[in-house]
């Protein structure tokens, strides 16, 4: 098993937050000297010099409170005890944390706290782990002088409305440690304490269930509390956890660091990882509760194959099934020639793992057909990052925006798809950073607890460069540009060109007012703020990517950066949010059918070389074939065997009836997954995957931040991902021998300039490092660009306003844009198999009431949505969330379709598809549509060949 393990214990706990100044200052502590920075409270003091003051309200990851009076000390010279926490050291401070006054009123403090707990502490689950008994016996309490018949909560009702934690107000000690995590760390401001002395209480929303009130079930509140009142209910089941392991989180492009809390090979609990350098101890609902689905029934544990996907499927050893795939590969290049095979790596995989897939594929295959599914999210970020910047990855790292004075937000939803990251903005905003939205939507970042845009600019789907291109026009045309930044460290005569475009009258927030939809006072008003301020970042998303001008817009927003010179230090740059948990390291790994690992191009034969001589074989010039050229190939019956790792395109891809159209023509489709998801039921092989809690590796995540991923139990169905691509490629007649992933980490930074300084063991001692890491970087670098960009000189292009070909008509009048969700992930195929779905058990359609009103459309009301590419039915949501003109889907239900909607325009430069631009028409209707019908139907066929083939075992298969 993992030797990573350490035997569990709760995490340090210093009290109060490290606090941010320079400066020392020394004091003693009970006659100990204590060097500390100023600002740091006595009770976090007296932690770093081993001397634990007994404490229930304070914890560091929150502001001292000093509200339960149990850290009392004596200060020389200082009247009275003060409370430790609130307490701020000075110079020649002399603390004195025990005497028997204190022990005295500690006692009683204690004491008046038992008086009023239950008194089970045998039959608690966390007993043995609570801080409440921890204190008790810290201050040496033996008995309770006031008996416990007085008033007391004891009757107080649980409320377990929530799936992952139970709220017990039996143990409340009203410390609002809860209270306060919702609002400092979470920043969604559901807890308040109610009520005034004994009759205070904790309590959700106006005093709800928390399943029903504005909680969107972090945990922060539940990690905070000193007592069993909040706890997980995994926790409740299992006990108390007896070894940790320190991994990454397998959901979103955040990266959060957790600790596995385990109990043999069970998941007790995920625990936020205070030292993770993304997430600082904090999580979101699906990294910290959402892990079921890694032991759901539903796993698929043996290797399966069969002649067609209209037979049962037959389950084989792993030899077997590496042999009759890779009979079934050769049979189909000697028949169709070399290059009628290909494979699609995965954002959900690891570094590892994708690596080995596109090195199979080149080495083995002997084409360059691989691809990823980043190619259909933030392919664009890297063409545009690397055309103007000249690396394709954002410039920051997370912990930057805190010292931004204006945030930019454009097609992104960060509250929604990047919790944590989501928290720390707030966090920012909150202090005073101004923040501007450029969404369709309103977002909840638009307006929430305590935070609310400056401007939001609701543009029309598919006017991002006009709106990008305007808010530059005014910077230039005001004369807001950084003259000495642009000259310094940008081509010049680029800059000129782009100078000479942009001030042209066509790209004015006036001549785009009618096409954008946005008022072009908001655009000027956005354009000098955002250039006004010391620094000033941008944060983007999907909804700038996914576009027929994608990578326009991402060049766009390059080019706007440079010019107001917020490139190249904290507080600025160009961020893109990456989608999935790997989406950086797939693209880095080498996954692009023209890119070798590093995105260095095949055509390049210094590169080829070294990948020749690494891997004795002799690579192809010539870029192979992407995801969607693979699709209209196999269609065009020229493409005949695939292997897919760990992605779901007959769900995720555009244009659903064109896919599966695609994969219904393959003579051999190996789907290597957890389950039996959609692009399964066209396959051949079956491939058994392994969770992120089966394997090691490592993720890299939006900031470039690579982190480990570690083994906590063992593959259920035996082999790790990058071994099964191991056993193919075997079979195949290409060895490959690696022993564990760090060989392959190895590998990789022999071969790839910006991972040179990365290895396993550099992991374990720095616990993340974001590349570039090399001899320039050991540590790995935070910022990019600082004294010069990747490429030498900041290159500006000219980036022209195309309309898309996706243009509302009278049969197609409304346009639909899609998205994600705070509680499912991607496809739904992880999320979906676990207590989430009380939140979002369908994709519905959010409409605009006068859109719904002019169509007698009511809420819940079943809709057709129709586009060009095909019709799918829908739940109705009247909302304002949208603008009128613009509907809204989600796609994490494959019953739903949305994807059998969206269609096959994609980004000129990467072919990244226009998911969030489809010209559509809503109608009232009252049954699915004809796809949904066939969905159904095949399905039922896939899930029957399924059942036979497990020896008639009785088993259920969504
Ligand atoms: S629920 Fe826990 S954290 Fe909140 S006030 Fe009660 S004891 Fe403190
Ligand atoms: S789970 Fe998170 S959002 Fe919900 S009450 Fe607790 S801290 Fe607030
Ligand atoms: S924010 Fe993302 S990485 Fe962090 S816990 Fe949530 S899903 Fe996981
Ligand atoms: S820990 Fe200081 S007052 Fe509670």
């Amino acid at each position: 098993m993992s030797t990573d393990f350490k035997p569990y214990q709760r995490a340090d706990d210093f009290g109060t937050p490290v606090s941010a100044s320079n400066r020392e200052v020394k004091l003693t502590v009970d006659g100990e000297e204590v060097t500390v920075t100023e600002g740091t409270s006595v009770l976090r003091a007296a932690a770093v010099a081993g001397i634990n003051i007994p404490k229930l309200c304070a914890t560091d990851s929150l502001a001292a409170f000093g509200s339960c009076r149990l850290c009392l000390v004596e200060i020389e010279g200082a009247k009275g005890l003060p409370a430790s926490c609130t307490t701020e050291v000075r110079d020649g401070m002399k603390v004195r944390t025990q005497s028997p006054r204190l022990a005295d009123i500690r006692r009683n403090v204690m004491e008046l706290y038992i008086s009023d707990h239950p008194l089970d502490c045998l039959t608690c689950p966390t007993n043995g782990d609570c801080e409440l008994q921890d204190m008790a016996g810290a201050v040496g309490l033996r008995e309770v002088r006031y008996g416990y018949d007085g008033a007391n909560h004891f009757d107080a009702e649980k409320d377990k409305s929530n799936p992952y934690f139970t709220f017990d107000p039996t143990k409340c000690i009203v410390c609002s440690r809860c209270v306060r995590a919702c609002e400092d760390v979470q920043g969604t401001y559901a807890l308040t304490i109610d009520g005034r002395g004994f009759a205070s209480k904790v309590a959700a929303s106006q005093d709800q269930p928390f399943l029903d009130s504005e909680c969107v079930s972090c945990g922060a509140c539940v990690q905070a509390c000193p007592t069993a009142t909040l706890t997980e209910n995994t926790l409740i089941e299992k006990g108390t956890p007896e070894h940790y392991v320190i991994t990454t989180c397998a959901y979103c492009g955040v990266g959060c660091s957790f600790r596995a809390e385990m109990k043999g090979q069970e998941v007790v609990k995920m625990m936020p990882n205070k030292d993770g350098h993304a997430n600082h101890g904090h999580s979101c609902v699906k990294g910290r509760f959402a892990f079921g689905y890694a032991t759901h029934k539903d796993r698929i544990k043996t290797p399966m194959i069969r002649e067609t996907i209209h037979e049962p499927w037959c389950e084989v050893t792993w030899d077997e099934a590496f042999t009759f795939a890779a009979r079934k590969l050769r049979g189909i290049q000697e028949k169709y020639g070399r290059d009628a095979i290909g494979g699609i790596t995965s954002s959900r995989c690891t570094n590892e793992e994708t690596y080995l897939v596109q090195k199979l594929v080149r080495a083995a295959f002997g084409n360059n057909n691989v691809d990823t599914c980043a190619r259909v999210c933030h392919s664009p970020t890297g063409y545009g990052l690397k055309a103007t910047l000249g690396e394709s990855a954002g410039t920051q790292n997370f912990d930057s925006v805190m010292k931004a004075d204006v945030i930019v937000v454009m097609g992104a939803n960060p509250t929604d798809a990047h919790p944590v990251f989501a928290s720390q903005m707030k966090r920012r905003l909150r202090e005073g950073a101004k923040l501007i939205v450029i969404d369709p939507r309103a977002i909840d970042l638009v307006r929430s607890a305590h935070v609310e845009a400056d401007y939001h600019l609701p543009l029309k789907p598919g006017t991002n460069v006009a709106i990008i291109n305007a808010i530059s026009h005014v910077v230039v045309a005001e004369g807001l540009e950084a003259k000495e930044f642009i000259e310094q460290r940008c081509d010049l005569d680029a800059y000129e060109d782009w100078r000479k475009f942009i001030l042209d009258e066509r790209n004015s927030p006036e001549a785009i007012e009618e096409e954008t939809g946005v008022p072009a006072e908001t655009v000027r008003a956005a354009a000098r703020l955002y250039a006004s301020v010391p620094n000033g970042a941008i944060y983007y998303g999907l909804g700038v990517s996914e576009h027929s001008q994608g990578s326009t817009t991402v060049m766009g927003i390059a080019n706007l950066a440079m010019a107001t010179g917020n490139l190249g230090r904290e507080g600025v740059g160009v961020n893109p949010l990456r989608g999935q948990n790997n989406v950086q390291g797939s693209c880095d790994m080498g996954s692009f059918p023209h890119e070798l690992p590093g995105y260095r191009h095949v055509s390049d034969p210094k590169v080829r070389e070294m990948f020749d001589k690494e891997w004795g074989v002799e690579i192809g010039a010539d870029p192979g074939l992407r995801i969607p050229n693979m699709f209209d190939a196999a269609v065009a019956g020229e493409f005949k065997g695939l292997y897919v790792q760990g992605e779901d395109v007959a769900q995720s891809d555009p244009d659903t009836q064109h896919v599966t159209h695609a994969l219904s023509s393959l003579e051999c489709m190996i789907v290597q997954d957890l389950f039996l998801n959609e692009t399964a039921k066209f396959a051949h092989v079956f491939f058994p995957g392994s969770s992120f809690l089966e394997k090691n590796g490592t993720f890299t995540n939006a900031e470039r931040r690579i982190s480990p991923v570690r083994k906590v139990m063992e593959p259920l169905a035996g082999l790790e991902d990058w071994q099964a691509t191991q056993g193919l490629a075997n079979a195949l007649g290409y060895p490959m021998n690696y022993s564990h992933p760090r060989e392959i980490m190895d590998e990789i930074a022999r071969l790839t300039p910006t991972f040179t300084g990365v290895s396993y063991a550099k992991l374990d001692e720095l616990g993340s490092i974001q590349w570039p890491c090399n001899d320039k970087a050991q540590a790995g670098t935070p910022t990019m660009h600082v004294e010069e960009f990747v490429r030498g000189k900041g290159l500006f292009r000219v980036t022209p306003y195309v309309p898309t070909d996706e243009r509302t008509s009278r049969k197609y009048p409304l346009l639909l844009t899609t998205g994600r969700i705070l509680s499912q992930y991607n496809v739904g195929a992880q999320t979906r198999r676990t207590e989430n779905l009380k939140w979002h058990d369908e994709d519905v359609l959010e409409i605009h009431p006068h859109d719904a009103e002019q169509r007698g459309i009511e809420a819940g009301d079943w809709v057709g949505l129709q586009s060009r590419a095909g019709e799918t039915v829908l739940r109705a949501v009247i909302t304002e969330r949208v603008t009128p003109g613009v509907v809204y889907t989600t796609f994490h239900h494959p019953e739903s379709g949305a994807n059998v909607v969206t269609t096959d325009n994609s980004d000129w430069a990467t072919n990244c598809p226009e998911y969030k631009v489809t010209a559509v028409q809503a109608h009232k209707v009252t049954k699915m549509s004809e796809w949904q019908r066939n969905f159904e139907e095949f399905t039922e066929e896939q899930i029957d060949l399924l059942r036979r083939a497990r020896t008639g075992a009785e088993q259920t298969v969504d």
